[in-house]
């Protein structure tokens, strides 16, 4: 979601030159791991944000991920219903075969009808789907293309497969033939810089977790058969001007040959870009958020809490209990990062928000630890115990209850993630956290 301000700056710098264009999102859309069932009603607040902040980029059509039907099927279609944009699988039925969900659409492109099906992995938690979307089973999506197809292709310019199967899947399902066009591929994090030749079809992949954005350019004359990569018409170009001029007179035939050919074909130009800090952030989207994320830390105030004791067990105590017997840690750390990561989060108003909690806390939704429930001030921030563990006992009898001595990297990484932190690097940062 963090995302989104820049992803919605994106969209609109691409769209200003007036070029029709359709915006696409190959699934998952709505969370990136498994919603959990504690979780769903907060993931579902979250599905609306995200759903509303698409509309207003404009978003026309986004194939169903297995994450989306985890929702939960009444909650799924509660979405779905709620929007103009198209949710599509062809490939989820219900317990009689039938599509469970719009299976395909037709969308006017300028003047180009463009066929768009939806396809959803069959790599799915069986027991999961059982709970959250009992009733509902995903077919072989190769099976599903291709009885869809035919009929799309009498009826459109251009076939466009939305998938969330995979880039192998992808793959086969370009190698099958069949008439689809393009497929705009999700779910393996499959980086693309450039869409793929296979057969007659032109093969893309999404990034994850929004961090990038694909964009492919098609220039469709009248009638399209087969595909020219507009970077090589453009090199051959160059290359038959630069020989014309040497030689005073005529290029070189064998490129003129190549370059005729796929002048008659259709052009196309795919990228993919890295949604970095060089794309400034929206401000209505950003503000959408914003909103969201107030509204979340408005309802933290308003609850009454009871903590969770039990006195025989550890517990949570804070920093401020270590520092009768390790004051020179302490002092070190309060000169930390860890210690003021609370702080990152509140000119964001994300300082409620359990997207980023998790990291910017001590003992997030542990037993004692801080929770939206319970959000206690003195276990804001990354502190001591975030790395070596519950102290309370120790603090009592330090002799005979012993804490984490050495925090291991794999601890360091469950925060410091690659998404999080691409250059972490263990025994560079860890003399930086903790000393006397
Ligand atoms: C509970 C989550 C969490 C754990 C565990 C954690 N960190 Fe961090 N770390 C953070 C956060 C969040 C920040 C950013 C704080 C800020 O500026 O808001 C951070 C910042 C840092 C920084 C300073 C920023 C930078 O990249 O230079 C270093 C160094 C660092 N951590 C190293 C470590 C090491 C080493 C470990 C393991 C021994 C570790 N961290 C464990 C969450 C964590
Ligand atoms: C999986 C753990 C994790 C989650 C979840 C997380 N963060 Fe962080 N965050 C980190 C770590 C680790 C760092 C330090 C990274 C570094 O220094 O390179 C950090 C640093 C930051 C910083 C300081 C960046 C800087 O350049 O000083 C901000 C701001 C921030 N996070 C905001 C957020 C927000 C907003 C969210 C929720 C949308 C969030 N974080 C969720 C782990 C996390
Ligand atoms: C980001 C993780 C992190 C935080 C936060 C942190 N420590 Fe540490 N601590 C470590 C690591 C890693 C080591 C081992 C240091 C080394 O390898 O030099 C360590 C070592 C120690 C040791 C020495 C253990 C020994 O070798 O005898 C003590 C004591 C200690 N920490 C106490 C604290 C206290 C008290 C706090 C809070 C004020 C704190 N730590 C906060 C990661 C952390
Ligand atoms: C009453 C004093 C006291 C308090 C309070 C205390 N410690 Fe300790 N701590 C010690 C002593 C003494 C040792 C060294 C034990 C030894 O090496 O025999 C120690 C050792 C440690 C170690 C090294 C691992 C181990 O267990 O030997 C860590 C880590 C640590 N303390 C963290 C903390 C943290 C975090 C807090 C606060 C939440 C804290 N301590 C509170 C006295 C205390």
């Amino acid at each position: 979601m963090g995302g989104l301000p820049r992803r919605a700056t994106f969209i609109q710098r691409e769209i200003a030159d007036g070029i029709p264009t359709l915006i696409l999102d190959s699934g998952n859309l709505f969370s990136e791991t498994p919603p959990t069932e504690a979780g769903l009603t907060q993931t579902m607040r979250k599905a609306r944000l995200v759903l509303r902040a698409m509309e207003r980029m404009g978003y026309q059509a986004a194939a169903i991920g297995e994450f989306d039907l985890y929702l939960g099927r009444d909650n799924l279609a509660e979405l779905v219903q709620s929007t103009d944009i198209h949710f599509l699988s062809a490939n989820i039925r219900k317990a009689d075969g039938s599509p469970a969900f719009t299976p395909s659409v037709i969308i006017a492109a300028g003047g180009t009808r463009v066929g768009i099906f939806g396809l959803t992995s069959r790599e799915v938690d069986i027991s999961l789907m059982e709970k959250r979307a009992p009733g509902l089973w995903v077919d072989d999506p190769l099976k599903a293309a291709s009885e869809i197809v035919p009929d799309l292709r009498k009826r459109c310019d251009l076939v466009i497969a939305l998938t969330h199967i995979g880039y192998r899947q992808d793959r086969l399902l370009a190698e099958v033939g069949g008439g689809v066009d393009v497929i705009i591929g999700g779910r393996s994090k499959t980086w693309l810089k450039s869409p793929q030749e296979v057969g007659a079809t032109l093969v893309t992949s999404g990034y994850f977790q929004g961090r990038a954005v694909g964009s492919l350019l098609l220039d469709l004359g009248p009638g399209h058969d087969g595909w020219a990569i507009g970077r090589r018409i453009d090199y051959l170009k160059r290359q038959i001007e630069g020989r014309r001029l040497q030689r005073g007179g005529g290029g070189d035939e064998e490129l003129e040959r190549e370059l005729e050919e796929l002048l008659s074909k259709t052009r196309y130009e795919g990228d993919m870009i890295s949604l970095t800090s060089s794309f400034p952030d929206d401000p209505e989207i950003a503000g959408m958020i914003r909103e969201y994320r107030l509204s979340l830390k408005e309802e933290a105030v308003g609850k009454v809490y009871e903590e969770v004791t039990d006195a025989g067990r550890d517990r949570y105590i804070g920093t401020d209990t270590c520092i009768d017997c390790h004051r020179g840690r302490v002092e070190f750390w309060k000169g930390t990062d860890h210690a003021t990561a609370i702080e990152s989060l509140r000119p964001l108003e994300a300082d409620a928000d359990p997207d980023c909690l998790p990291c910017h806390v001590t003992g997030y939704l542990q037993p004692t630890g801080y929770s939206p429930a319970l959000p206690r001030e003195d276990l804001l921030g990354v502190q001591c115990e975030a790395c070596h563990g519950m102290a309370s006992l120790h603090a009592s009898s330090p002799k005979l209850y012993r804490l984490i001595r050495t925090p291991k990297a794999t601890m360091c990484r469950t925060c410091h993630t690659p998404e999080q932190d691409d250059d972490f690097d263990f025994l560079r940062d860890r003399g930086l956290v903790c000393s006397e």
